[in-house]
């Protein structure tokens, strides 16, 4: 963590202003005693082109992000696995209904799956006539998916386990309320003893008749026998595009219109120790045969029904370009010697060759097989996460990087080495840069790229965020500070090509890393303030960054877009100001290059992302706490004063249309992305 440059004098006085915010808003423009000047050169002819591929999404399997998150499977810990490969196991969070008299629960290692050999076994003692009688409503096993599955009246969620039994059976597959008092679907399996004398696959669809956030599967019978239960699953059937992912979460990623995605970490790519880190090649393929696996740097249990495919198919969904990170035979605590890599640099090609090989090859078939015979557009790989530092890095990332080269010559390569203040000693297309430091110094380092060569290799900014007692679990303070930053990217992109937030979610029940972007729980969601400054870059990908002069004599930052909307082909002018001091300030704002008749009042908007006090953050009773407001921009034109809030974040959006062919009836705020 940064230490914390600022005074407490300062503190104190962001402190008296943020008490006193609201009752200034009702008078603006009494005391804006401080006053700047913004000249904005808004012909294209003064411009430099964004890349397309500037502001994206980093994804990594933390915070539950996936598992219990992002992929809506319910049931967790749906093979039996958790436990580990030794029997008897833990089959945590599955528990028992019912007592030692009525029913026996066990595991064993009779699976029909190669991979994941552990099965459930239940041996009901109780039975429904004779002197054990089954209780009513049976006994059995329940499983409250990742704390709470939240179930919605009127939806329909699929059912998927394997079964076999030494008898005929009769079970009652339910969702219900967390103690199992309230029934919100069921359906009865019933089968012949021939039926499930061998694993049979079970497929029940179950329309819920009322909605619980914290629902709960169970399986139970109130016949006697023994029954084996294998890979169970529960999805809802309305996942976005019908891929497998939560509806609600992607469509917080759609609205931020990115333009890449990276995963499947971080960490989790390189695992606390290289048997524990992630694999593509047990991530893929039939669900039922994946093993999953234990990530031992965020400490929980992934099913890995999110597999490399699945992230694939996320980034296709998403309309954006997957940038597949892989592990170079480095994980935190142990490492390939490079002498002996060359089976993980084959494991990598494979990986490419699963991405984008024909249908005929040997990965690209398998990839065919899973539904998806045209090639994914892998354009870029990063050889590793943040291990510049490992004794083995170099020396593995060059047999990376040349194979991958030989074979896949168009591919893009991101090495862990920071190219940004000396020249990298090794070939590269981009150097991975990541940052986490205090809300002072993420704002200073706006100007962090402004002396990098501007020769050799690009920035990819992968991870950045405010972190420590400046952001507690999403602040105010952090998301100014990374608006700032990002306006500094933006007037870097030259050499900075793309960047990205992280972490990008967090399941408030296993907070690993504060703050993310994202919170949500089973059925809850909201963005961070860091989230809603991400809102305020949707357009710049691809737009055209404009020349500023900044005048002022406080700690104002801004940067100029021309971008066009796709949708209208109609073109605006995006300014963005980050106003980080605790003053109010009276900016003149002089758009120049233009035809003075040529900026539309009517189409043009003000956002504002500010609040009482710096350290508000959101939360599930206030998620819009702290989010951008729009309101209409009454004095648009190419001189215009305005006031900057204290501590806000301010875009002014102005239509470039000429005056005189004003559409009527056009909802201007629909046009702005927030
Ligand atoms: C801002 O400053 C200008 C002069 O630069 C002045 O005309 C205007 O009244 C000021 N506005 C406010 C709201 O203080
Ligand atoms: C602005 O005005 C206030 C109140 O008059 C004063 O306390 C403060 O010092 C002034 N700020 C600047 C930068 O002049
Ligand atoms: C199956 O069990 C349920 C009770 O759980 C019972 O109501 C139903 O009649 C049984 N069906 C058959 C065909 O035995
Ligand atoms: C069960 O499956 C095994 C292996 O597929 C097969 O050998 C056996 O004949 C099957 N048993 C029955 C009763 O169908
Ligand atoms: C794949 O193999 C089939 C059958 O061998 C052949 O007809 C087809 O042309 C091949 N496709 C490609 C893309 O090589
Ligand atoms: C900044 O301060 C200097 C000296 O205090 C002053 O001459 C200058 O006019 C100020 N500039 C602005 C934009 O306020
Ligand atoms: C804007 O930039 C263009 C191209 O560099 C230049 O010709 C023009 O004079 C500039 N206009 C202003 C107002 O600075």
């Amino acid at each position: 963590m940064g230490s914390c440059k600022v005074p407490y004098s300062v503190l104190l006085l962001y402190f008296v202003i943020g008490t006193f915010f609201v009752s200034q808003c009702s008078a603006i423009g009494v005391d804006a005693n401080i006053t700047a000047r913004l000249l904005v050169n808004a012909s294209d002819a003064a411009g430099r082109p964004i890349p397309d591929t500037l502001f994206g999404l980093f994804f990594e399997e933390i915070n539950h992000a996936g598992a219990g998150g992002l992929w809506a499977e319910l049931v967790s810990n749906r093979g039996f696995e958790a436990g580990g490969p030794n029997v008897p196991s833990n089959i945590d969070p599955w528990s028992i209904i019912g007592s030692e008299s009525s029913l026996i629960v066990s595991t064993d290692r009779s699976s029909l799956f190669e991979r994941n050999k552990i099965a459930l076994k239940m041996e009901v003692l109780c039975d429904s006539e004779g002197t054990n009688i089954c209780p009513v409503g049976g006994v059995g096993v329940y499983n409250p998916g990742f704390w709470g599955m939240n179930i919605q009246n009127g939806k329909t969620y699929k059912v998927v386990l394997y079964v076999r039994s030494s008898g005929a059976i009769n079970v009652s597959v339910s969702l219900t309320d967390s103690n199992g008092l309230q029934t919100l679907a069921t359906a009865n399996i019933i089968a012949s003893a021939s039926d499930v004398s061998n694993w049979t696959k079970v497929e029940v669809l179950l329309e819920a008749k009322a909605s619980n956030p914290n629902s709960r599967l169970q399986l139970t019978t109130t016949t006697a026998g023994v029954i084996w239960f294998d890979q169970v699953s529960v999805m809802p059937l309305d996942t976005y595009k019908g891929h497998g992912f939560r509806s609600d979460l992607v469509e917080m990623l759609t609205d931020l219109k990115p333009q890449f995605l990276r995963f499947p970490g971080g960490c989790f790519v390189e695992g606390e120790w290289l048997r524990n880190a992630f694999r593509w090649k047990a991530s893929i393929g039939p669900w039922e045969e994946r093993p999953g696996h234990f990530g031992d740097v965020w400490m929980y249990w992934t099913d890995d029904g999110l597999g490399y495919y699945e992230f694939l198919q996320l980034a296709e969904d998403l309309d954006t370009l997957p940038i597949w990170v892989f592990n170079n035979g480095v994980s935190h605590n142990d490492q390939v010697d490079t002498s002996n890599v060359m089976p993980f640099v084959q494991e990598a090609l494979d990986g490419i060759e699963f991405a984008r090989g024909d249908p005929n090859s040997t990965w690209g078939s398998i990839r065919a097989a899973m539904g998806h015979p045209e090639p994914f557009d892998l354009r870029y790989v990063a050889i590793g996460n943040e291990d510049c530092g490992k004794k083995n890095y170099r020396g593995n990332y060059l047999k990376f990087h040349s194979a991958i080269m030989q074979a896949y010559p168009d591919i893009k390569m991101i090495t862990n080495c920071d190219g940004s203040s000396q020249q990298l000693d090794h070939p590269a297309d981009f150097y991975d840069f990541h940052i986490y430091t205090s809300a002072n110094d993420l704002y200073s380092k706006a100007h962090r790229f402004d002396h990098t060569s501007r020769n050799g290799p690009k920035a990819f900014v992968s991870e950045y965020a405010v972190t420590g007692t400046d952001a507690g679990r999403g602040s105010l303070l952090a998301g100014l500070a990374e608006a700032a930053f990002l306006i500094g990217i933006e007037k870097n992109s030259d050499i900075v090509e793309m960047a990205s937030y992280a972490p990008l979610f967090v399941n408030v029940n296993d907070r690993r890393w504060n703050p993310d972007a994202i919170v949500f729980d089973s059925s809850q969601l909201y963005g961070t303030p860091s989230y809603w400054v991400q809102r305020f870059f949707t357009e710049s990908s691809g737009a055209t960054i404009l020349d500023t002069t900044l005048q002022t004599n406080t700690s104002l930052i801004a940067s100029a877009i021309n971008w066009q909307d796709s949708n209208d082909g109609k073109n605006y002018l995006r300014i963005k100001i980050v106003n980080f001091g605790g003053d109010k300030v009276n900016l003149t704002i002089s758009v120049g290059g233009l035809d003075p008749n040529s900026i539309q009042l009517s189409g043009s908007t003000k956002t504002v992302l500010t609040s009482g006090n710096l350290k508000d953050e959101n939360s599930f009773n206030q998620p819009k706490k702290v989010a951008p407001t729009k309101t209409l921009l009454e004095n648009a034109g190419t001189e215009m004063n305005v006031i900057l809030l204290p501590h806000s974040f301010t875009s002014f959006d102005l239509s470039k249309e000429s005056s005189n062919i004003r559409t009527t009836g056009t909802d201007s705020s629909s046009r702005a992305s927030f």
